[in-house]
Order: structure tokens, then C-alpha cells, then sequence
């Protein structure tokens, strides 16, 4: 097998149709044999990079289908470790269970996962939840996971072993962790090379990365929460929704369960954007006193979660379990069980509510009357510029900086109004976060803006 002629087959050739125009055609539907001695020859370092990146390249003008997709996410998944909670695997006493984890293609504010797997723990699902962290516009999981703070100089620990995984998925219903360097190599190096050969924004591609690492994890079924809109990878919900059908199907064709929520990512969810503030915001969500957005995302997913997992009947029924484990008290002392598990201090971090905050503040106001629209985006941006995310891989996050949302899209304001509060890595970053959030991220309008639902399409 020669990568040339692969690469040749899913690339086709230009012809001319009857107008004499140029059009791509004659790509040919590679077999599995084909891919996976791509991604193997690429992990060993047999392959080159330009090689890899031709192929690439010819994915994103061409595609691949179903079939394909699966194979390459097959592929991937085995360059690397893959956990078993089964069989040989098995966690003690959990053998028969449904894992399920929830998957967000990313956002602004979206703290989702962090109230969502306390409370679908709390209703008898196993999450074995693998997260991220910040990269460009949006908010990572892990980062603020680690601003809860440990004793002595501790913090909440997110590098477990594989034992410790089991071990906490046994206790409290879940654990979080981050991707190991052993799992899913070949995404690792691939997810680089296309950040800088332009075909990062390929379905296939796209379906293949995060399925691997999910299915990597040891997840039986999946809930994706694929976003649409400014501070969203995929800005239209045609494109959300052709991502989402591709995950399901493609996990389906790999025997997980799945189904997926497109959701809206217009403007930030919830009242926060940040690392400790959005903890803050989830100690709130499990106190019942989480805004309606966070609320009503975090029960619509973790009802997904709960059917899958065959943990209830119905869709009501599944929702009832989840406002019962918040209003009961179970959901905020799972997360605290969790916490302390993981090496946070649940006392400290409680008592930390609604104090820790950067002592670089600035305010913005309201510069006239009217209806507000704030882009999330931009409020991401300004968040990158105020310390909440990075540039760059290797950059520090402050954990105790953010944006408080004193005002949210659609409320109506007066000129001098209290919108956002903000608070930064240092006295330098907030001017041109403020300016940001000024100029470009807040709008208004004499009428009420008209907004999507938080939740377009359920697709199972
Ligand atoms: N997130 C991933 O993990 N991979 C992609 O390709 C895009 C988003």
C-alpha cells in the first residue's frame, strides 16, 4: 500500500463539464485497510506531515461518509489507550452499567458539564467525564476545575491515573480528568497539523477527533451538545446540525448510544464567564439558584443523559429526577463529595463564595437607552484579553479573573446602568477588554432583539 495512491483516490481529479467549467470529481470511497494505515503509518512517524496534509486537504474538499468516518475514528482511537469499564475493566460492582459522558463542541460561559455531573450522578448515572481546557474564545472545563483550591497550596487534582478514574467514577458517580498524552495520539498530531493547514473545519475530521477521545474514555453512550452561533465553532445551525448527525451516526456505527442537542451560543450562557466564577455559578445551580439558561441546558442534556443510561422512562420523568436531586440537596453534595475526592477543599471553596475576585476591577455601563444584545464571541474574547482563556496552548489562566452579567440579551437598560463587571489578570488588560466589550460586544436597540431558543433540535 503506497499513501501516494490513497491519497490520490479520496482527492479524484478535475474535469471539465459541458460548459467547459472545471469541477472536482472521481473521489473514491477509501476502504478501512486504507485508513488506518494512514493514521498508523503517521503515528510510527512513517508518514510525513505532507503527506498527512494532502490527505487532509482532500478530506475537506471531498468528505467522507459514514463508513469512512467511522474507520478513521476506529483509527484514531486505537493509536492509543483505550479505558475499559468492562469485562477485564470492569469497576467493581458496575459491570452491568450504561457510562455515559456529555460532549459540548464549546462556548462562552458554558459550564455545563460542571453541574450536570453531580446532578445526573445524584439520579444513578456513571460519568466518566474527560474534559479540556481553554483554547481561543472559550472557556475549558479543567482550568476551572483547578481554581478550587486544595489545602495548604493544594488544588482540585485533574491528572488521575486510570485507577483513581475507576475509583471516583465508584464513589461519587463521576470523576473528571484530562486527556492523557497516551490517549488518542494520533489526534494529538493531527488536531496540530490542521490547525495550520486550514482543514480544521471538516465534519469528517471534526466527528473523528472528538469521537476518538470520547469513545477513549470508556463512554457506553453520548449526549453531544453541539453549538451554533458567534461564539460557537459552527456559526449556522445547518452546519451544527450536519456535525451533530455525523456524531450520532458514527458513534452508532461504533455501537455506542447517542444523541445530540443543538443548542444555542449567540450570546454567554449563564451570569458568568470565567475559571472561579463559574464555580461560584455552579455551587449556585446546585443550590437551586442557578439562572434559567444554565438550568434549563444542564437538565435537557442531563436528561439525555438519564434516558440513555436507562436510568427513567421519559423525557418528564428523567427531568423530575434532576430538579429532585437539586432541590433535595443530593446534587451539591455529590459535587462536594467529588471535590474533596479530587483533592479540592469543599470547606474552603465554600467559603470562598462570592469573595474571591481579581483586585484589578472596572466597570461597564450602559452608554444609552434601549434593549441589549451582548455577543459571545466578543465577551469570550474579552475574557482571553482579561486572563480567563489563552492564545496560545502554553499560556497560564488567572483563575480569580471574568466578566460578572449584571444584564443579559434582551434586557432593556437606561444610559449609566450597571451591565458587566469585570476583573483581570492585571491593571494593563482592562482597558482594551473594556473597550472590546464596549465597541464591539454590546448593542442596542429601541426594540426587545428576537432571540432563538436556547434549544433548536433534539437529534437521537
Ligand atoms: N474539537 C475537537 O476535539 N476536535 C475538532 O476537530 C474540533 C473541535
Amino acid at each position: 500500500m503506497r499513501a501516494i495512491d490513497i491519497i490520490m483516490k479520496k482527492r479524484g481529479t478535475t474535469i471539465r463539464d459541458k460548459n467547459g467549467e472545471k469541477t472536482l470529481a472521481g473521489s473514491t470511497k477509501l476502504t478501512g485497510e486504507e485508513i488506518r494505515f494512514l493514521i498508523d503509518s503517521y503515528v510510527s512517524g512513517a508518514l510525513p506531515d505532507y503527506q498527512m496534509s494532502a490527505f487532509l486537504m482532500a478530506v475537506y474538499f471531498n468528505g467522507m461518509d459514514f463508513e469512512e468516518t467511522g474507520a478513521l475514528t476506529d483509527a484514531m482511537l486505537h493509536s492509543g489507550d483505550v479505558i475499559n469499564l468492562h469485562g477485564d475493566g470492569a469497576i467493581e460492582g458496575l459491570d452491568g452499567e450504561v457510562f455515559v459522558d456529555k460532549h459540548s463542541t464549546g462556548g462562552v460561559g458554558d459550564k455545563i458539564s460542571l453541574p450536570l455531573a453531580p446532578i445526573v450522578a445524584s439520579c444513578g448515572v456513571k460519568d466518566p467525564m474527560m474534559s479540556g481546557r481553554a483554547l481561543g474564545h472559550t472557556g475549558g472545563t479543567l482550568d476551572k476545575l483547578e481554581s478550587i483550591e486544595g489545602k495548604d497550596s493544594g488544588r482540585f487534582n485533574v491528572f488521575l491515573s486510570e485507577e483513581e478514574f475507576k475509583a471516583g467514577i465508584r464513589k461519587d458517580g463521576f470523576a473528571m480528568m484530562g486527556q492523557t498524552p497516551k490517549i488518542v495520539p494520533a489526534d494529538k498530531k493531527m488536531y496540530a497539523l490542521r490547525d495550520v493547514t486550514a482543514t480544521v473545519e471538516s465534519v469528517p475530521l471534526i466527528t473523528a477527533s472528538i469521537l476518538s477521545k470520547k469513545v477513549a474514555e470508556g463512554a457506553d453512550a453520548l449526549v453531544f451538545d453541539v453549538k451554533y452561533g458567534t461564539g460557537a465553532f459552527m456559526k449556522t445551525k445547518k452546519d451544527a446540525e450536519e456535525l451533530a448527525v455525523s456524531l450520532v451516526n458514527t458513534a452508532k456505527a461504533m455501537e455506542k448510544k447517542a444523541s445530540a442537542l443543538i443548542t444555542n451560543m449567540n450570546t454567554p450562557l449563564g451570569r458568568t464567564v470565567g475559571n472561579f466564577l463559574e464555580i461560584e455559578e455552579t455551587v449556585e445551580c446546585l443550590r437551586g439558584n442557578g439562572p434559567a439558561d444554565v438550568m434549563e441546558l444542564t437538565y435537557q442534556l442531563g436528561a439525555e443523559m438519564i434516558l440513555l443510561a436507562g436510568k427513567a422512562k421519559t423525557r418528564d420523568e428523567a427531568i423530575e429526577m434532576e430538579k429532585d436531586a437539586v432541590s433535595s440537596g443530593r446534587a451539591l453534595e455529590r459535587f462536594l463529595a467529588n471535590v474533596r475526592t479530587q483533592g479540592g477543599d469543599a470547606d474552603k471553596l465554600m467559603a470562598q463564595i462570592g469573595t474571591r475576585r481579581s483586585p484589578f476591577r472596572a466597570e461597564v455601563r450602559a452608554k444609552e437607552d434601549g434593549f441589549l444584545s451582548l455577543d459571545a464571541f466578543k465577551t469570550g474574547l474579552a475574557g482571553v484579553y482579561l486572563g480567563v482563556g489563552r492564545n496560545k496552548a502554553t499560556d497560564d489562566v488567572c483563575f480569580d479573573a471574568g466578566i460578572v452579567m449584571h444584564k443579559k440579551t434582551g434586557a432593556e437598560v437606561r444610559k449609566g446602568e450597571l451591565i458587566l463587571e469585570v476583573y483581570g489578570k492585571d491593571a494593563e488588560c482592562l482597558a482594551p477588554a473594556v473597550a472590546l466589550l464596549e465597541s464591539e460586544a454590546i448593542s442596542y436597540s429601541p426594540e426587545k432583539p428576537e432571540e432563538d431558543e436556547l434549544v433548536f433540535k433534539i437529534i437521537q
